[in-house]
């Protein structure tokens, strides 16, 4: 047998025996498949199954169809999705469904075209819905995906060096039927399997054909991708509390990173620390006292060191007619999608518990 196919029919025949019982693989006949199907992969892009298995099964009791999804508020969907991060996505996930019913009669587009018109969208995320919610022969290469085939096929170097490559030998490899089964199995195998440490070449279904098995490179194959340094950048929040039990919070600015997220309100994030200045605070105080708390942000390309001042507000003065600004009660800060940071912030001071 054509090394190709080996390897889609002996990973398709290792998936129907050892997948995993996943909540977005249940009732693939229910109309409301290929709707999970895509949350599932919004959700999947940058986090891992365990993580995302409850984000899923909660999302999908509150959001049973596309139609409910597209009816929500932006709000109630970055709550939903507080904690897994990368909230660009939730958000396009909201707007996609809500083109899905203006334009396509509330039902997940079948194209590649339709598919990647929509937000959030790309070529792997389309290549995955239409293969594991239509069956329709399509490939989804994600890093599990890479990973498996540069070792099988004995792709040296880094994967992004490979990319041409690896996707070249991943539409060589796509078979013709059973695509749902398929890209499923790939990834899978890429999970449970290929993983990127520690190997599992004593059971795979692929190792008498693998490259890199028989030439015992198993572990050189990728090579690690290359540290991309991390922007360093600063900040100053600033903590109100009236009466102790309310603080006040801000919405950040729609098109910003943590957008329509809200925060204690913040300095802008700077290459250099700010100096304090009465002119940043968000409402006029006679004293601003630094914490003793220094907090660093880690996000995937910014390391965000945070710094906090605390007045009481006196509750006295009005808050300007703006609804970018909230005084919230402490006990009702769980309704309310808060970035994270100020969450820990909020948390430390033992003002909630997270
Ligand atoms: N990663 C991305 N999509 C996935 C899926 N459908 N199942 C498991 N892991 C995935």
């Amino acid at each position: 047998m054509k090394k190709d196919q080996f390897f889609s029919e002996n990973l398709i025949s290792w998936y129907k025996k050892n997948k995993r019982n996943l909540p977005w693989r249940k009732n693939v006949n229910d109309e409301n498949y290929p709707y999970k199907v895509m949350v599932s992969e919004f959700m999947l892009q940058q986090t891992g199954v365990s993580t995302v298995i409850p984000y899923f099964e909660n999302f999908i009791n509150r959001w049973p169809t596309i139609v409910s999804l597209a009816c929500a508020r932006e709000e109630d969907i970055l709550l939903a999705w507080q904690g897994l991060g990368y909230y660009r996505r939730a958000r396009n996930l909201l707007k996609s469904a809500k083109q899905i019913c203006n334009q396509y009669d509330s039902k997940v587009p079948t194209s590649l075209e339709e598919l990647q018109s929509l937000p959030g969208i790309g070529v792997y995320a389309s290549g995955a819905i239409r293969s594991i919610a239509f069956d329709k022969k399509a490939v989804a290469v994600d890093g599990n995906v890479k990973r498996v085939l540069a070792r099988y096929y004995g792709f040296s170097g880094r994967l992004d060096q490979n990319e041409k490559l690896i996707n070249e030998q991943a539409s060589k490899c796509c078979p013709d039927k059973s695509n749902r089964q398929y890209t499923q199995a790939v990834m899978e195998h890429g999970a449970l399997v290929c993983t990127p440490k520690v190997t599992k070449c004593g059971v795979c279904v692929l190792s008498s054909k693998c490259y890199s098995y028989k030439n015992k490179i198993v572990d050189q194959i990728p090579e690690p991708k290359l540290k991309t340094k991390k922007q360093k950048l600063n900040c100053i929040s600033f903590l109100s509390l009236k009466g102790d039990r309310e603080v006040l919070l801000k919405k950040r600015p729609k098109n910003a990173i943590l957008g329509n997220q809200w925060e204690l309100p913040s300095t802008n994030w700077s290459k250099t620390k700010h100096k304090f200045d009465k002119n940043l605070c968000p409402i006029p105080s006679k004293h601003w006292n630094k914490l003793d708390i220094n907090f660093t942000h880690k996000f995937s390309h910014i390391d965000l060191s945070c710094s906090v001042y605390f007045s009481d507000a006196d509750s006295s003065k009005k808050l300007s007619s703006n609804d970018e600004y909230k005084w919230i009660n402490l006990k009702d800060i769980s309704n309310y999608p808060v970035t994270t940071m100020s969450l820990k912030t909020l948390n430390e001071l033992n003002l909630i518990q997270i």
